[in-house]
């Protein structure tokens, strides 16, 4: 029973919810018109205290296309964050207005405290480096769809992988499907942090290796998740620049990669990824974005409870 549980963390859900909200996304993704009149009369409050573009504008785009209303912030100073508020009170005060809410906040853990607090669904839209659920559900509808199914890849993921709370994400939900293996390409300074490696990987004994060359292994994947390196988790200006351009994936290496390699990005992309592989038929990126909007759809109408 999905009805008014809230989504902080990718294992929130079971299996078994995951794929009802897969189903479901599925469904709208082919015929989003009959799901117009599913939220009438709600109100999603969307709590972004970070930037967003994708996010953001797909959660509010998914419930006015279900018929519902949207209220919210994009910057925090714009609320009585800017006087002292607390996320405890102001997630008291959004529970008297809205039905469900969407937070994004630069702080690990804030979602998490907002839902203690919260008598609403609270999804968590990125917390810090930590976690991004929502992007997760992008990404399995995404694979699923094009794919057809989660399991037996091999999972290149690329980029800054101990900033990058998407990865996070993904490598803990991609774990639980059936023999998915993880290449791990970043430079060292990079790499996925230790609780994932151990507390994920190694625990369930999913086999993964660590390299720092994307030319070296690029042959190998089924899936390539290019990220960008994530500027505004660094303390130091002078080291995002010397580490911001390892990897830019373009028209040679791709050359050296599968027929059916699907490449994704959470996106935003800086340099990572160069303009001329969006024309490649196995950038999915874009496409990737369309399904978020299709999979918060989805999940919003799941933790409503509506039918
Ligand atoms: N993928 C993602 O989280 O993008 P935004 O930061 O634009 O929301």
């Amino acid at each position: 029973m999905l009805k008014g549980r809230h989504l902080i963390d990718p294992m929130d859900f079971t299996l078994e919810e995951i794929e009802e909200i897969l189903e479901l996304g599925k469904d709208i993704s082919k015929d989003p018109e009959k799901f117009t009149h599913l939220c009438d009369g709600k109100i999603l409050a969307t709590l972004f205290y970070e930037p967003s573009t994708r996010t953001r504008f797909s959660f509010e785009a998914a419930m006015l296309r279900l018929g519902g209303r949207v209220i919210g912030f994009s910057e925090p100073n714009s609320s009585s964050t800017a006087k002292g508020e607390s996320i405890a009170d102001t997630i008291r005060t959004i529970s008297c207005y809205a039905d469900i809410a969407a937070m994004r906040h630069p702080k690990e853990g804030s979602s998490k405290i907002a839902s203690l607090y919260s008598t609403i669904p609270v999804i968590n839209a990125g917390d810090g480096g930590h976690q991004h659920p929502t992007q997760t559900l992008t990404d399995l509808l995404t694979i699923k769809s094009i794919k057809g199914n989660l399991n037996n890849n091999i999972i290149g993921v690329c980029g800054d992988l101990k900033f990058g709370r998407t990865v996070h994400s993904l490598i803990k939900a991609m774990s639980r499907y059936d023999n998915n293996k993880f290449i791990l390409i970043s430079p060292k300074e990079l790499k996925v942090p230790d609780y994932i490696t151990k507390e994920v990987l190694m625990k369930k004994n999913i086999e993964f290796l660590e390299v720092e060359k994307l030319e070296e292994v690029i042959e190998k994947l089924d899936i390539l998740y290019m990220t960008r390196v994530q500027r505004e988790r660094f303390f130091n200006e002078e080291e995002y620049i010397r580490l911001k351009d390892s990897y830019i994936l373009d028209k040679g290496k791709m050359s050296l990669a599968k027929e059916d390699i699907m490449v994704l990005h959470p996106l935003p992309r800086v340099n990572e990824i160069d303009y001329e592989v969006d024309e490649d038929k196995r950038a999915c990126y874009f496409k990737q974005a369309k399904y978020g909007m299709y999979v918060r759809m989805a999940l919003i109408s799941k933790l409503l409870g509506v039918k």
